[in-house]
Protein backbone atom coordinates (compact mmCIF):
# COMPACT_ATOMS: atom_id res chain seq x y z
CA UNK A 1 0.00 0.00 0.00
CA UNK A 2 1.04 3.44 -0.26
CA UNK A 3 0.37 6.28 2.15
CA UNK A 4 0.78 10.06 2.39
CA UNK A 5 2.42 11.69 6.13
CA UNK A 6 1.91 14.90 6.23
CA UNK A 7 4.52 16.21 8.70
CA UNK A 8 6.71 13.30 8.11
CA UNK A 9 9.92 14.97 9.21
CA UNK A 10 8.81 15.78 12.74
CA UNK A 11 8.83 13.64 16.17
CA UNK A 12 6.06 11.43 15.32
CA UNK A 13 5.40 11.30 11.58
CA UNK A 14 9.18 10.12 11.10
CA UNK A 15 8.69 7.08 13.03
CA UNK A 16 5.33 6.28 11.67
CA UNK A 17 7.57 6.71 7.91
CA UNK A 18 9.86 4.23 9.30
CA UNK A 19 7.17 1.71 10.37
CA UNK A 20 5.17 1.64 7.70
CA UNK A 21 8.68 1.21 5.46
CA UNK A 22 9.50 -1.80 7.73
CA UNK A 23 6.25 -3.21 6.66
CA UNK A 24 6.25 -3.15 3.38
CA UNK A 25 4.24 -0.06 2.44
CA UNK A 26 5.38 2.94 0.14
CA UNK A 27 5.64 6.11 1.49
CA UNK A 28 5.49 9.92 0.42
CA UNK A 29 6.28 12.83 2.89
CA UNK A 30 5.54 16.31 2.38
CA UNK A 31 6.19 18.49 5.33
CA UNK A 32 7.13 22.30 5.16
CA UNK A 33 10.09 22.02 7.26
CA UNK A 34 8.65 24.77 10.07
CA UNK A 35 9.59 22.27 12.86
CA UNK A 36 11.96 19.84 11.46
CA UNK A 37 15.13 19.90 9.11
CA UNK A 38 16.43 18.35 5.83
CA UNK A 39 18.52 16.19 8.55
CA UNK A 40 15.93 14.44 9.71
CA UNK A 41 15.54 13.33 6.08
CA UNK A 42 19.13 12.12 6.18
CA UNK A 43 18.27 9.99 8.87
CA UNK A 44 14.66 8.63 7.78
CA UNK A 45 16.14 8.21 4.44
CA UNK A 46 19.00 5.74 6.07
CA UNK A 47 16.79 4.12 7.93
CA UNK A 48 14.41 3.68 5.26
CA UNK A 49 16.94 2.69 2.60
CA UNK A 50 16.32 6.14 0.69
CA UNK A 51 13.03 4.87 -0.64
CA UNK A 52 10.99 7.82 1.42
CA UNK A 53 9.54 10.49 -1.30
CA UNK A 54 9.62 13.67 -0.18
CA UNK A 55 8.56 16.84 -1.21
CA UNK A 56 9.08 20.67 1.35
CA UNK A 57 5.21 21.65 0.80
CA UNK A 58 3.08 23.67 3.15
CA UNK A 59 -0.11 22.27 3.44
CA UNK A 60 -2.30 25.30 3.22
CA UNK A 61 -0.58 26.06 -0.04
CA UNK A 62 -3.50 24.14 -2.16
CA UNK A 63 -2.37 24.32 -5.80
CA UNK A 64 1.23 23.13 -4.79
CA UNK A 65 -0.21 20.48 -2.64
CA UNK A 66 -3.07 19.38 -5.37
CA UNK A 67 -0.34 19.44 -8.52
CA UNK A 68 2.04 17.63 -6.28
CA UNK A 69 -0.16 15.01 -4.83
CA UNK A 70 -2.14 14.65 -8.21
CA UNK A 71 1.11 13.53 -10.28
CA UNK A 72 2.30 10.96 -7.03
CA UNK A 73 -1.65 9.42 -7.39
CA UNK A 74 -1.53 9.10 -10.98
CA UNK A 75 1.63 7.20 -10.76
CA UNK A 76 0.57 5.15 -7.70
CA UNK A 77 -2.82 5.31 -5.95
CA UNK A 78 -2.06 6.92 -2.70
CA UNK A 79 -4.46 4.25 -0.54
CA UNK A 80 -4.61 6.33 2.99
CA UNK A 81 -3.54 9.38 4.76
CA UNK A 82 -1.70 10.32 8.38
CA UNK A 83 -1.88 13.23 9.06
CA UNK A 84 0.81 14.61 11.45
CA UNK A 85 1.27 17.92 10.24
CA UNK A 86 0.95 20.82 12.56
CA UNK A 87 2.08 23.58 15.65
CA UNK A 88 1.81 21.82 18.69
CA UNK A 89 3.08 24.21 21.54
CA UNK A 90 0.59 25.27 24.13
CA UNK A 91 2.22 28.54 24.78
CA UNK A 92 3.24 29.73 21.49
CA UNK A 93 -0.69 29.37 21.17
CA UNK A 94 -1.63 31.33 23.50
CA UNK A 95 0.82 34.23 22.39
CA UNK A 96 -0.59 33.60 18.47
CA UNK A 97 -3.85 31.91 18.67
CA UNK A 98 -4.16 33.04 14.80
CA UNK A 99 -1.29 31.12 14.01
CA UNK A 100 -2.63 27.71 15.17
CA UNK A 101 -5.90 28.25 14.14
CA UNK A 102 -4.65 28.81 10.46
CA UNK A 103 -2.21 26.07 10.46
CA UNK A 104 -4.03 23.30 11.94
CA UNK A 105 -7.80 23.75 11.10
CA UNK A 106 -7.49 25.49 7.95
CA UNK A 107 -4.76 23.53 6.88
CA UNK A 108 -6.84 20.12 7.97
CA UNK A 109 -9.34 21.59 5.90
CA UNK A 110 -7.18 22.48 2.95
CA UNK A 111 -5.71 18.85 2.98
CA UNK A 112 -9.21 16.68 3.23
CA UNK A 113 -10.55 18.85 0.44
CA UNK A 114 -7.03 18.22 -1.76
CA UNK A 115 -7.36 14.46 -1.26
CA UNK A 116 -11.28 14.31 -1.76
CA UNK A 117 -10.61 15.56 -5.45
CA UNK A 118 -8.59 12.50 -5.84
CA UNK A 119 -10.39 10.08 -4.59
CA UNK A 120 -8.88 9.55 -1.18
CA UNK A 121 -10.91 9.26 1.80
CA UNK A 122 -8.75 7.24 4.37
CA UNK A 123 -7.66 9.52 6.91
CA UNK A 124 -5.91 9.40 10.52
CA UNK A 125 -5.62 12.90 12.36
CA UNK A 126 -2.76 13.28 15.23
CA UNK A 127 -5.43 14.66 18.24
CA UNK A 128 -4.79 15.27 21.78
CA UNK A 129 -5.33 14.28 24.80
CA UNK A 130 -5.50 18.15 25.00
CA UNK A 131 -8.85 17.91 23.72
CA UNK A 132 -10.49 16.32 27.52
CA UNK A 133 -9.35 19.92 28.86
CA UNK A 134 -9.59 19.25 32.80
CA UNK A 135 -10.80 15.47 32.77
CA UNK A 136 -14.45 14.83 33.57
CA UNK A 137 -13.33 11.15 35.26
CA UNK A 138 -9.77 9.28 35.44
CA UNK A 139 -8.58 7.24 33.76
CA UNK A 140 -9.86 9.31 30.51
CA UNK A 141 -12.37 7.78 28.48
CA UNK A 142 -13.26 8.52 24.85
CA UNK A 143 -16.96 9.39 26.76
CA UNK A 144 -15.67 12.19 28.67
CA UNK A 145 -16.34 15.96 27.92
CA UNK A 146 -14.33 17.98 25.65
CA UNK A 147 -12.84 21.39 26.41
CA UNK A 148 -10.51 23.53 25.45
CA UNK A 149 -7.84 25.20 27.67
CA UNK A 150 -5.71 27.27 25.26
CA UNK A 151 -5.71 28.01 21.52
CA UNK A 152 -3.80 24.95 20.45
CA UNK A 153 -6.10 22.47 22.10
CA UNK A 154 -9.07 24.58 20.60
CA UNK A 155 -7.53 23.97 17.01
CA UNK A 156 -7.38 20.06 17.53
CA UNK A 157 -10.93 20.28 19.02
CA UNK A 158 -12.06 22.54 15.62
CA UNK A 159 -10.04 19.92 13.59
CA UNK A 160 -11.82 17.15 14.98
CA UNK A 161 -15.42 18.28 14.71
CA UNK A 162 -14.82 19.76 11.34
CA UNK A 163 -13.43 16.08 10.65
CA UNK A 164 -16.55 14.82 11.82
CA UNK A 165 -18.91 16.94 9.94
CA UNK A 166 -17.57 15.70 7.03
CA UNK A 167 -17.45 12.23 7.72
CA UNK A 168 -21.09 12.54 8.10
CA UNK A 169 -21.07 14.72 4.99
CA UNK A 170 -20.31 11.73 2.78
CA UNK A 171 -20.33 7.99 3.41
CA UNK A 172 -17.35 7.10 1.76
CA UNK A 173 -15.36 9.01 4.21
CA UNK A 174 -13.08 6.67 6.71
CA UNK A 175 -11.36 9.04 9.39
CA UNK A 176 -10.11 8.63 12.80
CA UNK A 177 -9.00 10.97 15.18
CA UNK A 178 -6.22 9.53 17.66
CA UNK A 179 -5.92 11.39 20.75
CA UNK A 180 -2.34 10.67 21.94
CA UNK A 181 -1.24 11.11 25.66
CA UNK A 182 2.53 12.06 25.63
CA UNK A 183 4.58 10.71 23.19
CA UNK A 184 8.44 9.75 24.70
CA UNK A 185 11.39 7.42 23.64
CA UNK A 186 12.86 6.94 19.70
CA UNK A 187 13.32 4.28 17.54
CA UNK A 188 15.41 1.62 18.41
CA UNK A 189 18.12 2.18 15.81
CA UNK A 190 18.94 5.54 18.01
CA UNK A 191 19.12 7.40 14.22
CA UNK A 192 15.80 9.08 15.09
CA UNK A 193 14.09 10.95 17.42
CA UNK A 194 12.51 13.67 18.73
CA UNK A 195 14.64 17.24 17.73
CA UNK A 196 12.92 19.91 18.93
CA UNK A 197 13.81 23.57 18.13
CA UNK A 198 14.81 25.85 20.51
CA UNK A 199 14.19 25.16 24.73
CA UNK A 200 11.77 22.21 24.71
CA UNK A 201 8.48 22.65 25.67
CA UNK A 202 7.44 19.46 26.94
CA UNK A 203 9.31 17.41 30.17
CA UNK A 204 10.69 14.50 28.91
CA UNK A 205 12.87 16.62 25.83
CA UNK A 206 13.95 19.07 28.83
CA UNK A 207 14.86 16.50 31.11
CA UNK A 208 17.34 14.47 28.32
CA UNK A 209 19.04 17.60 27.68
CA UNK A 210 19.68 18.20 31.33
CA UNK A 211 21.27 14.57 31.73
CA UNK A 212 23.94 14.81 28.47
CA UNK A 213 24.77 18.62 29.94
CA UNK A 214 23.26 20.96 27.78
CA UNK A 215 20.98 22.63 30.30
CA UNK A 216 21.51 23.07 34.11
CA UNK A 217 18.58 21.81 35.83
CA UNK A 218 15.09 20.37 35.44
CA UNK A 219 12.30 23.17 36.44
CA UNK A 220 9.66 21.02 38.42
CA UNK A 221 6.04 23.22 37.54
CA UNK A 222 4.62 22.48 41.17
CA UNK A 223 4.71 19.98 44.02
CA UNK A 224 1.56 20.72 45.75
CA UNK A 225 -0.51 18.70 43.26
CA UNK A 226 -2.81 15.47 44.84
CA UNK A 227 -0.18 12.62 43.38
CA UNK A 228 2.35 10.69 44.70
CA UNK A 229 4.49 13.17 45.37
CA UNK A 230 3.17 16.35 45.02
CA UNK A 231 4.13 17.04 40.81
CA UNK A 232 2.18 15.84 38.11
CA UNK A 233 1.23 12.77 36.50
CA UNK A 234 0.85 11.96 33.13
CA UNK A 235 0.64 9.05 30.89
CA UNK A 236 3.94 8.36 28.98
CA UNK A 237 4.06 6.29 25.91
CA UNK A 238 6.93 5.20 23.37
CA UNK A 239 6.53 6.42 20.19
CA UNK A 240 6.56 3.48 18.47
CA UNK A 241 4.18 2.01 20.38
CA UNK A 242 2.24 4.95 19.25
CA UNK A 243 2.63 4.37 15.87
CA UNK A 244 1.90 1.03 16.21
CA UNK A 245 -1.84 2.35 17.56
CA UNK A 246 -2.18 4.25 13.79
CA UNK A 247 -0.90 0.80 12.15
CA UNK A 248 -4.14 -1.20 14.00
CA UNK A 249 -6.25 1.83 13.51
CA UNK A 250 -5.49 1.38 9.66
CA UNK A 251 -6.77 -2.19 9.68
CA UNK A 252 -9.71 -1.02 11.42
CA UNK A 253 -10.29 1.82 8.32
CA UNK A 254 -10.70 -1.20 5.76
CA UNK A 255 -14.43 -2.58 7.72
CA UNK A 256 -15.46 0.90 9.19
CA UNK A 257 -16.13 4.68 7.33
CA UNK A 258 -17.77 7.35 9.34
CA UNK A 259 -16.06 9.03 12.17
CA UNK A 260 -13.83 7.59 15.68
CA UNK A 261 -11.96 8.84 18.36
CA UNK A 262 -9.59 6.61 19.91
CA UNK A 263 -7.15 7.44 22.94
CA UNK A 264 -3.44 6.26 22.45
CA UNK A 265 -2.08 6.19 25.64
CA UNK A 266 -0.72 3.29 28.10
CA UNK A 267 -3.16 3.25 30.80
CA UNK A 268 -0.78 4.21 33.88
CA UNK A 269 1.02 7.57 34.82
CA UNK A 270 4.02 8.49 36.00
CA UNK A 271 4.87 11.79 38.17
CA UNK A 272 7.67 14.18 37.08
CA UNK A 273 10.07 13.45 39.97
CA UNK A 274 9.20 9.14 39.12
CA UNK A 275 10.62 10.07 35.57
CA UNK A 276 13.66 12.19 36.41
CA UNK A 277 14.96 10.15 39.16
CA UNK A 278 14.08 6.93 36.39
CA UNK A 279 16.18 8.81 33.90
CA UNK A 280 18.85 9.24 36.66
CA UNK A 281 19.30 5.68 37.22
CA UNK A 282 19.43 4.57 33.69
CA UNK A 283 21.65 6.92 32.56
CA UNK A 284 23.78 7.16 35.45
CA UNK A 285 23.53 11.06 35.40
CA UNK A 286 22.87 13.43 37.78
CA UNK A 287 19.89 15.07 36.87
CA UNK A 288 19.08 18.53 39.02
CA UNK A 289 16.18 20.00 39.48
CA UNK A 290 14.49 23.04 40.87
CA UNK A 291 10.66 22.90 42.39
CA UNK A 292 9.17 25.72 40.71
CA UNK A 293 5.92 27.74 40.78
CA UNK A 294 2.90 25.37 38.79
CA UNK A 295 3.11 26.33 35.21
CA UNK A 296 -0.61 27.95 34.41
CA UNK A 297 -3.13 25.79 33.45
CA UNK A 298 -1.39 22.65 34.26
CA UNK A 299 -3.20 19.78 35.57
CA UNK A 300 -2.46 17.53 38.34
CA UNK A 301 -3.11 14.21 36.53
CA UNK A 302 -4.38 13.08 32.92
CA UNK A 303 -4.01 9.00 32.17
CA UNK A 304 -6.00 7.69 29.75
CA UNK A 305 -8.70 4.68 29.86
CA UNK A 306 -7.28 2.64 26.81
CA UNK A 307 -10.00 -0.03 27.22
CA UNK A 308 -11.73 1.78 23.88
CA UNK A 309 -8.59 1.10 21.34
CA UNK A 310 -7.97 -2.22 23.31
CA UNK A 311 -11.10 -3.50 22.61
CA UNK A 312 -11.71 -1.93 19.03
CA UNK A 313 -8.59 -1.14 17.69
CA UNK A 314 -7.25 -4.48 19.24
CA UNK A 315 -4.09 -2.41 20.10
CA UNK A 316 -2.10 -2.10 23.40
CA UNK A 317 1.01 -0.66 24.49
CA UNK A 318 4.06 -2.95 24.93
CA UNK A 319 6.75 -1.04 25.92
CA UNK A 320 7.96 -0.52 29.37
CA UNK A 321 8.75 3.04 31.13
CA UNK A 322 12.46 1.63 31.36
CA UNK A 323 12.64 1.02 27.50
CA UNK A 324 10.53 4.68 26.60
CA UNK A 325 14.26 6.18 28.52
CA UNK A 326 16.73 3.73 27.44
CA UNK A 327 15.69 4.02 23.70
CA UNK A 328 15.50 7.97 23.96
CA UNK A 329 19.00 8.04 25.62
CA UNK A 330 20.11 6.14 22.92
CA UNK A 331 18.74 8.89 20.49
CA UNK A 332 19.97 11.90 22.77
CA UNK A 333 23.68 10.41 22.73
CA UNK A 334 23.91 10.13 19.16
CA UNK A 335 22.02 13.63 18.43
CA UNK A 336 24.76 14.59 20.75
CA UNK A 337 27.72 12.76 18.62
CA UNK A 338 26.38 13.86 14.92
CA UNK A 339 26.58 10.23 14.25
CA UNK A 340 27.20 9.61 10.61
CA UNK A 341 28.05 12.53 9.74
CA UNK A 342 24.27 13.83 9.41
P1 LIG B 1 6.60 17.88 15.21
O1 LIG B 1 6.62 19.36 15.29
O2 LIG B 1 7.84 17.14 15.53
O3 LIG B 1 6.11 17.42 13.76
C1 LIG B 1 5.16 18.14 13.02
C2 LIG B 1 5.73 18.32 11.62
O4 LIG B 1 4.76 19.01 10.82
C3 LIG B 1 6.99 19.15 11.58
O5 LIG B 1 7.99 18.44 10.87
C4 LIG B 1 6.60 20.43 10.87
O6 LIG B 1 7.66 20.95 10.09
C5 LIG B 1 5.43 19.97 10.03
N1 LIG B 1 4.43 21.01 9.74
C6 LIG B 1 3.84 21.86 10.58
N2 LIG B 1 2.96 22.64 9.94
C7 LIG B 1 2.99 22.27 8.64
C8 LIG B 1 2.32 22.70 7.48
N3 LIG B 1 1.44 23.71 7.50
N4 LIG B 1 2.59 22.09 6.30
C9 LIG B 1 3.49 21.07 6.26
N5 LIG B 1 4.18 20.63 7.31
C10 LIG B 1 3.92 21.22 8.50
O7 LIG B 1 5.40 17.38 16.14
P2 LIG B 1 5.04 15.90 16.61
O8 LIG B 1 5.36 15.80 18.04
O9 LIG B 1 5.56 14.92 15.66
O10 LIG B 1 3.46 15.99 16.50
C11 LIG B 1 2.78 15.53 15.36
C12 LIG B 1 1.29 15.79 15.54
O11 LIG B 1 0.86 15.14 16.73
C13 LIG B 1 0.94 17.26 15.71
O12 LIG B 1 -0.24 17.53 14.99
C14 LIG B 1 0.73 17.42 17.20
O13 LIG B 1 -0.20 18.45 17.48
C15 LIG B 1 0.17 16.06 17.56
N6 LIG B 1 0.41 15.70 18.96
C16 LIG B 1 1.71 15.70 19.44
C17 LIG B 1 1.93 15.39 20.78
C18 LIG B 1 3.31 15.43 21.36
O14 LIG B 1 3.45 15.53 22.58
N7 LIG B 1 4.37 15.30 20.56
C19 LIG B 1 0.85 15.07 21.62
C20 LIG B 1 -0.44 15.08 21.08
C21 LIG B 1 -0.64 15.39 19.74
C1 LIG C 1 4.37 16.92 31.69
C2 LIG C 1 4.49 17.18 33.17
C3 LIG C 1 4.35 19.52 33.74
C4 LIG C 1 8.07 20.64 31.70
C5 LIG C 1 1.56 19.01 26.87
C6 LIG C 1 0.48 19.67 26.07
C7 LIG C 1 -0.41 18.67 25.45
C8 LIG C 1 0.38 17.60 24.68
C9 LIG C 1 1.54 17.08 25.45
C10 LIG C 1 0.34 17.95 22.34
C11 LIG C 1 3.51 18.24 33.69
C12 LIG C 1 5.71 18.97 34.05
C13 LIG C 1 6.98 19.98 32.22
C14 LIG C 1 9.05 21.13 32.59
C15 LIG C 1 7.79 20.21 34.43
N1 LIG C 1 0.91 18.06 23.46
N2 LIG C 1 6.84 19.76 33.55
N3 LIG C 1 8.87 20.88 33.93
O1 LIG C 1 1.53 19.16 30.12
O2 LIG C 1 0.92 16.75 29.78
O3 LIG C 1 0.97 18.22 27.87
O4 LIG C 1 2.29 18.16 25.99
O5 LIG C 1 -0.81 17.70 22.14
O6 LIG C 1 -1.27 19.36 24.65
O7 LIG C 1 -0.27 20.50 26.95
O8 LIG C 1 3.13 17.58 28.93
O9 LIG C 1 5.57 17.38 28.88
O10 LIG C 1 4.55 19.67 29.02
O11 LIG C 1 4.44 18.17 31.00
O12 LIG C 1 7.68 20.02 35.64
O13 LIG C 1 10.05 21.74 32.21
O14 LIG C 1 5.79 17.72 33.43
O15 LIG C 1 3.93 20.43 34.70
O16 LIG C 1 3.14 17.86 34.99
P1 LIG C 1 1.60 17.97 29.28
P2 LIG C 1 4.50 18.25 29.37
Amino acid sequence: MHYLITGGLGYIGGHMAILLHAKGHKVTIVDNLSNSSTLALERLQTICDYKLRFSCIDIRNEDELYNYLKSINDIEKINGVFHFAGLKSVSESVMHPEKYYENNVVGTEILTKTISSLGIFNFIFSSSATVYGDPERLPVDEECRTSSTNPYGESKLLSEIKLMDLANSDPRWKIVALRYFNPVGAHESGLFGESPKGVPNNLMPYVFDVAIGDRECVSVFGNSYDTIDGTGVRDYIHVMDLVEGHLATLTYLDKNSGFNVFNLGCGKGYSVLEMIKTTANITCKNIPYNICAPRSGDLGTVYASTSKAENILGWKSKKTLNDMIIDQWRWQKNKQTKIHNL
